[in-house]
This record gives structure tokens, sequence and C-alpha cells, in this order.
């Protein structure tokens, strides 16, 4: 087989996404502005939301989503240890404590027992993560958060009127997975209370960077009053935005307090809008490549993330699987071998207790026996649709055969 050279996740960039570039760059008009805010409209219409604001990134949009809560010192905040730094460093950067909850056996997501067990009356919110696209068991959530009511103390309007613990979804990964919830399918961003995605390069659907969050309807509180205080936060907290002082003879304009610069381009959003236009069809790419991996690697006995079932689909955004019967050592030999033979692979995730940061605030892996399990024979494969067929093949080839010359999966294999 002769040697390919397949990286993780380029950017899958067409003419239309460039020419609307181009229209938006000769436009006169490249901060936030008209395209931005068709896309935010557009991507509330796909996730069946109210609003929808886009900023420049998840982690910005998680942060807003605590800001705008009036989170912070004092409160907790429940998050898993099975992700990246960005669920969790935007409760660090608020001044709330993050409180860290292994996942369950086997599992990428949060032990909802464990979960239910870490509410105190401090918590505040719960930030479960939507890992690799595939939605959380938020019944389960919202069941437990229920039978904790009691505990809840609001602490300004926002959070009485929602009146119990907030579910924050970290659904950078999720953008267009949709689950059967009470009998009818509902899309990611339409379940949690707040729901915030990324369109970094590497997502399902890029700006380059960027991401954009939704809400539930809340009772007594107007969409429009949540979406001029996203807007207030993420551009300096000045009562004009650019767009709005650019008109002739308009250039007064007032801070009504300290904010952030989080928005997001008009450059940005031309990019999004293309794509959006484009997600149906990169869904199914990325469905159609996930079950030929399945095929291939399930009769193995590789562990593969279920990312479709009956009532559940994921938007397919990363192929994680474990080998059984390895360790870290052996994990990374086959990604370097993998390398070697051209196919980049990627580890999804580094729980955060085993990183500095999160040492130092005193966390320790010891806590979280199973997140390390998930950890340590863990392989993300390239997913993503500028793959060929031809690559997709060598892939499943080269993984099979350094999987055995590495010599753990023999019984197996
Ligand atoms: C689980 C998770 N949450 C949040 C983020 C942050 O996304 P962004 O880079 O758009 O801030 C990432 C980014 O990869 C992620 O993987």
């Amino acid at each position: 087989m002769e040697k390919r050279e397949i990286s993780f996740s380029p950017p899958d960039i067409t003419d239309l996404e460039i020419a609307e570039v181009i229209r938006t760059l000769k436009s006169g008009w490249i901060t936030t502005g008209p395209r931005t805010k068709l896309f935010e409209k557009k991507i509330a219409a796909y996730c069946g939301t109210g609003r929808a604001a886009a900023l420049n990134s998840a982690t910005a949009c998680l942060e807003a989503s605590l800001r705008l809560l009036g989170i912070g010192r004092d409160d907790e905040v429940i998050v898993p240890t099975y992700t990246y730094t960005a669920s969790v460093s935007p409760v660090c950067h608020v001044g709330a404590k993050p409180v860290m909850v292994d996942v369950a056996p086997g599992a990428y997501e949060m032990d909802y027992d464990a979960m239910e067990h870490a509410i105190t009356e401090k918590t505040k919110a719960i930030i479960p993560v939507d890992l690799g696209g595939v939605i959380c068991d938020y019944e389960k959530i919202f069941e437990i958060i229920e039978r904790k009511k009691a505990l809840f103390s609001p602490s300004n309007k926002l959070q009485e009127a929602i009146g119990r613990i907030v579910v924050i979804a970290d659904s950078a990964h999720a953008f267009g997975a949709k689950k059967l919830i009470g009998g009818s399918w509902k899309r990611c961003g339409a379940i949690a209370d707040f729901t915030s995605f990324s369109f970094h390069a590497v997502k399902n659907l890029t700006t380059a960077e960027g991401g954009a969050l939704t809400w539930r309807k809340i009772e007594g509180i107007e969409d429009e009053w949540i979406y001029r205080q996203l807007m207030l936060l993420s551009l300096h907290g000045q009562s004009k935005d650019a767009l709005a002082k650019n008109r002739t003879g308009a250039w007064e304009y007032d801070i009504l307090f300290p904010g952030y610069k989080w928005n997001m381009t008009d450059v940005m959003g031309a990019i999004g809008l293309k794509q959006l236009e484009r997600y149906p069809d990169i869904l199914k790419k990325r469905c159609r490549i996930i079950e030929t991996y399945d095929k291939a690697f399930r009769p193995l006995g590789i562990q593969v993330r279920k990312h479709f079932d009956k009532g559940q689909a994921s938007s397919g955004h990363l192929y994680l699987m474990r080998i059984p019967g390895i360790g870290e050592t052996e994990r990374n030999r086959i990604i370097s071998l993998m390398a070697e033979e051209g196919v980049a692979s990627n580890v999804h995730y580094k729980p955060l207790p085993m990183l500095t940061a999160y040492k130092e605030l005193g966390f320790d892996m010891k806590d979280y026996p199973n997140a390390y399990r998930q950890y340590e024979n863990e392989i993300t494969l390239p997913l993503h649709t500028c793959l060929k067929n031809e690559d997709i093949e060598y892939i499943i080839t080269k993984v099979v055969e350094v999987i055995r010359r590495v010599g753990e999966l023999d019984h197996a294999v």
C-alpha cells in the first residue's frame, strides 16, 4: 500500500466560503455586522431556539453564560474531569469553584450518581460536555437537579427566574446533534438551559475561530434582554456596537461596565453562513465515515464511541476508540507508529487533574480512576470531510497493522 499523508482535521473550505469571504472583504464592512447577525438568526432557526449569539469562541460563550447568570465567588460549578480545559477555565475566570466529577465506568459522560452527590447549597450550574458530538443524558441531569431543588438559593433575578441549578451544555463538538426527548426530536442547542458551540478550525462547522450560545426560553425573562446582555458583555459593555456607531453622526456612546471583547466578525460570519448551507451534507459524510470505521473495528474487539442509537444522532465530531488491555505506553507507541505511516491521530482527553493548572488547584488524578481508564487506551482517528475513500481504507489498514505490531490485540485481531 502506497504511503499516504493524512492530517487529523483540516478545514473543509470550498469556493462557496471563499467567494462569500471575498464579497465580505469588498463590502466595506468586515467586523460584526449584517453577516454575523444573519448567521445568528440561521443558527437559532437550525437549533430551534428563539435567539443565538455568535461570539469569537466557545470558551467566550461559556464565560458569557456564567457572567450573565452572575455566577462567581462563593459559587460552585460541577464539571467533568474528562474534557478539554475550556470547559472549566471559564469557571475559574469568573472566580467560582470548579467541582470535578469522574466519568461513569467505561463512559465518556459524568457519572450521574457522583454528580448528584457533588451538589451542595453552593452549586449554581452544571456543565455537561457532549463529547465527540454525542448528547449527554439531560433528562437525567434535570431530574437530579429537580430532586435537589431545595438546596438552591438564587442570588439574582435571572437565577430566581430559573429557580434551580442551571445546565450549561458544553456542546463545542455537538452542533447538529439531535435527540428524541419526550417523543419529539430536539436539536442540541434547545435541550440544556444554555448551550455553547465551537466553530474553531477543527470543528465540524468552522468560522476559523468562533462560537455561538443558544438558550431555552426562561419564564419571565425576554430573549431580547438576554441577547442584549450578551452583546454588552462581548463588546466592552458599550451601549452601541461598531455598526450602530458608524452611522453618520451617531458617534456618541456609553460604557455601562468594563466588558470583554468577544465579538464575531463578519468575515467569520461569512464563512459560517456558507458552512451552514453545506452542513446537512457534511453531517451525512461524517456519519458514513463513522459507519465504515465501526464496521472495520467493532468485530476486532476495539471499543468505539457509539454515535448513533435509537433516539440519538450525534454530530459525529470525533472518532474515539479504546484498545482493550493496553496502557499509556502502548497507546502512545501506537500513535507514534501511525504517525510514521502518515496517519495523524490524537487523544481526547488527558483528564484535567493530570494537567499542571488543575493539579495546582488541588485536583488529584487518584480521585478519578474511571477517567484515567478511559484515557490510558484511547486514540482518536482522523474524522473529517476531506477524507477520500482511499484515505479511510488506508487508515483502517494501518490501524489494524500497527495494533498487531504492538502485539496487544493478538487475542482480538
Ligand atoms: C470540549 C471542548 N469545550 C470547549 C472548547 C473550546 O472551544 P473554542 O476553541 O471555540 O473556545 C473545546 C475546543 O476544542 C472543546 O473541545
